[in-house]
């Protein structure tokens, strides 16, 4: 596995690959990988011949008082996980590289963009769009495989790719869960073994509204009546919002249907954001 830190180096490399018959898969990252990581990993490798991981923790999609400065980083680590999965390019730009003096262009998604995680961190999907452009600029990749944990980053990449005509597949791999339900994510480290139990109160969500839509239960307010109750029973756990939305438009609905996406956003111990979110009718 080569180690590239270059834009230019990266560039150079990807076409060097692509005219010597190569396909070419990008998956981006801000590290410290976790399974959910590998997953994406293997999903790219399954698709083409070569694939590449950009590893950086993006300041520009972090706002004031978010985690940038905590935001946990093992390159070492990363770095033999990434090797285990068979990728050929570790990327590694460093800030200055990818914004160097003088940098002022923003890739933007307005209206997508406003929904659920974007009404609380502003400016923080033009940051992911603005850095996704730019390394599928480096890359040039065939496809690119992003979690659907991220689900509105996912709505909003796919939408910035059709609008500017890129050419690049984006492919999205399931939401990848420890054995007791919590979404696999970066920032699970930051929470201690009773804030991990409290964690559980997301998951419980998505599986108690889907039981209820089950039963019958169509009206959203009865949803995220019940959901904002179990969650008000967990110590520590505040809600940021919950959300039943339109899988495409993420435009809030009234009543679900077999396209309503339910979305959550709970912080843990007053510190710890996390996010998830799932279908009320299994996909299949
Ligand atoms: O999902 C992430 O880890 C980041 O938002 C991404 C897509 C790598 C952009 O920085």
């Amino acid at each position: 596995m080569r180690i590239i830190t270059s834009p230019a180096e990266m560039t150079a490399w990807a076409r060097e690959q692509q005219s010597d018959g190569h396909s070419l898969a990008l998956v981006p990252t801000m590290g410290y990988f976790h399974k959910g990581h590998l997953a994406l990993m293997l999903m790219a490798a399954d698709k083409v011949d070569k694939v590449v991981v950009s590893l950086f923790v993006n300041p520009i999609q972090f706002g004031p008082g978010e985690d940038l400065d905590q935001y946990p980083v093992d390159p070492a680590r990363d770095e033999e996980l990434a090797r285990s999965q068979g990728v050929s390019v570790l990327f590694m730009p460093t800030r200055e590289d990818m914004y160097p003096p003088g940098f002022q262009t923003v890739v933007s998604v307005p209206e997508l963009s406003r929904h659920l995680c974007g009404a609380d961190r502003p400016g923080h999907f033009n940051g992911v769009t603005t850095v996704v452009c730019k390394l599928l600029h480096i890359v040039r990749p065939d496809c690119a495989v992003f979690g659907e944990k991220d689900f509105q980053q996912l709505a909003v990449i796919r939408r910035m790719v059709a609008d500017l005509n890129m050419d690049v597949e984006i492919l999205a791999h399931p939401i990848v869960r420890e054995p007791d339900g919590l979404a696999m994510s970066s920032r699970n480290s930051y929470l201690g073994s009773e804030e991990r139990q409290q964690a559980l109160c997301l998951s419980r969500s998505i599986a108690h509204a889907r039981s209820l839509y089950a039963t019958g239960v169509r009206d959203t307010t009865r949803l995220a009546e019940e959901v904002r109750d179990i969650i008000k029973k967990v110590t520590g756990a505040h809600i940021q919002y919950i959300s039943f939305f339109n899988r495409t438009t993420l435009e809030s609905v009234n009543q679900t249907d077999e396209n309503t996406q339910m979305a959550l956003a709970v912080t843990i111990g007053g510190r710890v954001r996390l996010i998830d979110n799932g279908r009320l009718v299994e996909a299949g």
